[in-house]
């Protein structure tokens, strides 16, 4: 793919999942990689991972749900790398799944903290700084239940909000060559599926059966397609929530 021989990108939540396998893929197509997550250990490995296979990354504390903290990340990408071309916002929580009216105000508000706000602080670090660079592209990991009703209510309110905030990013920095889209994975094996199993089995596999392809995505399939709209190949393509679904929502 072309775009990201000497590119520099940031991937948030790449400590494990898709966040992983994006920033290796990312690396592996020759870009300098800031692995960006709260988990410290998981980083450190997948920079590990990274170098071992020849490529250029960097472990960055962040939380994305502090501003002062996702400022910190892109200045310290721009001050390491010398600019910003790349971005993958794909750090989220699910959290166990409770029927709307007993969700309480806690766990809705850190869902939206991290899932929605999250999202929108990377963006309204990194625009401006791809911008400075010459333009970039991003992508914004949503889910299904960006798109229909998946999961809990601030979880599907939040997925349905970053697909609002990729597109409205998309209209508004079109015209200075940032490129902005989503990706709406259906069931990934990640950890966090891992967790959503060891709540209910039961709901898990109810999901993944309602997927045409009815089998668990390997990461590496959602980081093909988030590599695809980081890429010069995808350079018609903004606005857009790209279904990585196995068909589910086709249905
Ligand atoms: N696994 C799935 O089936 C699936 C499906 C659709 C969407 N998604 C989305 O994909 C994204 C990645 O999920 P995953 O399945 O790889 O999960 P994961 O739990 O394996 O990875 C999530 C990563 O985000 C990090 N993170 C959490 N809170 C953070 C914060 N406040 N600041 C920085 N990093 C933080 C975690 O430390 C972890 O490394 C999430 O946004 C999730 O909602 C996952």
């Amino acid at each position: 793919m072309s775009g990201f021989e000497d590119a520099v990108a940031i991937v948030t939540g790449a400590s494990s999942g898709i966040g992983r396998a994006s920033a290796e893929r990312f690396a592996a197509e020759g870009a300098s990689v800031v692995i960006a997550d709260v988990d410290r250990e998981g980083g450190e490995e997948t920079v590990e991972r990274i170098e071992n296979d020849g490529g250029e990354a960097m472990f960055v504390d962040v939380d994305v749900s502090d501003e002062s903290s996702v400022e910190a990340m892109v200045e310290e990408t721009v001050d390491t790398y010398g600019g910003l071309d790349i971005a993958h916002n794909n750090a989220g929580i699910s959290p166990s799944y409770a029927p709307t009216a007993d969700v309480s105000v806690e766990d809705w508000q850190q869902v939206i903290d991290i899932n929605l706000t999250g999202v929108w602080q990377c963006l309204k670090a990194e625009l401006p700084a791809m911008v400075e660079s010459g333009g970039g592209a991003i992508v914004n990991t949503a889910s299904i239940g960006g798109l229909v009703a998946s999961g809990s209510a601030p979880y599907t309110g939040s997925k349905h909000g970053v697909v609002g905030l990729t597109k409205t990013a998309a209209v508004e920095y079109g015209g200075q060559g940032v490129r902005v889209n989503a990706i709406c994975p259906g069931v990934v094996e990640t950890p966090m599926q891992q967790q959503a199993s060891e709540d209910s089995t039961e709901a898990v596999d109810a999901v993944t059966g309602a997927q045409a392809l009815n089998w668990m995505a390997d990461p590496a399939e959602i980081a093909n397609a988030a590599a695809w709209l980081c890429s010069d190949e995808s350079s018609f393509v903004t606005g857009h929530p790209l279904a990585v679904d196995g068909g589910l929502v086709a249905q």
